[in-house]
């Protein structure tokens, strides 16, 4: 047998987002983001903080190929992000996008809008129609029961409140089978408990399916307080990478900044 008929098995690597040196623009003067290096492992939670404007919105719409590298390069589970190309549009339909603004369709029920997540594997005639298979709609249910919002199912998503329009933003996002979350200061503007408790649904769903989940916080607290990693963006560069040992901040970024010195270089 030739070795070029011998099938290459898929490999799962450990990492599964990686930037090198990446820089983007939306105009020829200005870099919201300059020399971002970094790399997320699989099924970890990666959290993103900084000052409004710093450029954390423009990360994660890097990750999903909505914008585009002026260098540098980014891989997301082996390939290069980028929304026209066909094999990237198969990884895309494994990335669940929660925007800032949630993306929901206000006047669609909460079921309604949790279904909107099957749309990539259905066949486009019945999506034309919004018809789903019963088999997806127990999973809508089965993903309303999990984030508690059952018995709001046939509610219009203009009647919900933040934390509601969150939880369903988090259905509809679970509903596509995602490997990869990527969450824009989805907790931002809610009472702590709130927060928590939307948290606390992540990371149950992260270890319930190895999910990835990339998260804008605008919180640095609460953000050590879940993350594995949390990178810190000032002004389109990429300052610091810690994460908590115990009860100490480790810096991942240098490996040599004490924690006082971390604290002081956030404030
Ligand atoms: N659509 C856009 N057109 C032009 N500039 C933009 C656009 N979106 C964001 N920016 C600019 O890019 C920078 C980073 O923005 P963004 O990633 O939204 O920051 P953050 O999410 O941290 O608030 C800011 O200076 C912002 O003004
Ligand atoms: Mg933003």
């Amino acid at each position: 047998m030739s070795l070029t008929s011998t099938p290459i098995p898929k490999i799962q690597t450990k990492t599964i987002i990686q930037m090198n040196n990446v820089w983007t623009s939306y105009d020829a003067k200005n870099f919201a983001l300059k020399e971002i290096t970094l790399s997320v492992d699989r099924g970890v939670n990666y959290a993103i903080v900084g000052q409004s404007g710093s450029g954390k919105s423009t990360l994660l719409k890097l990750i999903n190929g909505m914008m585009h590298p002026s260098r540098g390069t980014i891989r997301v589970d082996y390939q290069t992000p980028d929304i026209t190309n066909k094999k990237f549009k198969k990884m895309m339909a494994k990335i669940g996008y929660i925007p800032q603004t949630l993306g929901l369709v206000k006047n669609l029920t909460v079921l309604e809008n949790t279904l909107m997540g099957a749309l990539p594997r259905i066949n486009t005639l019945n999506s034309l129609f919004n018809i789903f298979p019963s088999n997806e709609i127990d999973e809508a249910h089965r993903l309303l029961t999990m984030v508690g919002l059952e018995n709001k199912s046939k509610r219009k998503a203009y009647q919900l409140s933040g934390g509601e329009k969150r939880r369903v933003a988090i259905a509809r996002a679970l509903m596509q089978k995602p490997e990869i979350l990527l969450a824009d200061e989805i907790v931002s503007e809610l009472d702590r408990v709130t927060s928590h408790e939307i948290m606390e649904l992540i990371a149950e769903a992260q270890r319930r399916i190895n999910l990835t989940a990339i998260m804008v916080h605008h919180d640095i607290n609460l953000a050590l307080e879940y993350a594995n990693r949390v990178a810190v963006i000032k002004n389109g560069e990429k300052i610091l990478e810690i994460g908590v040992d115990g009860d100490q901040i480790i810096d991942f970024q240098t490996g040599n900044m004490t924690q006082q010195e971390i604290l002081e270089m956030y404030e």
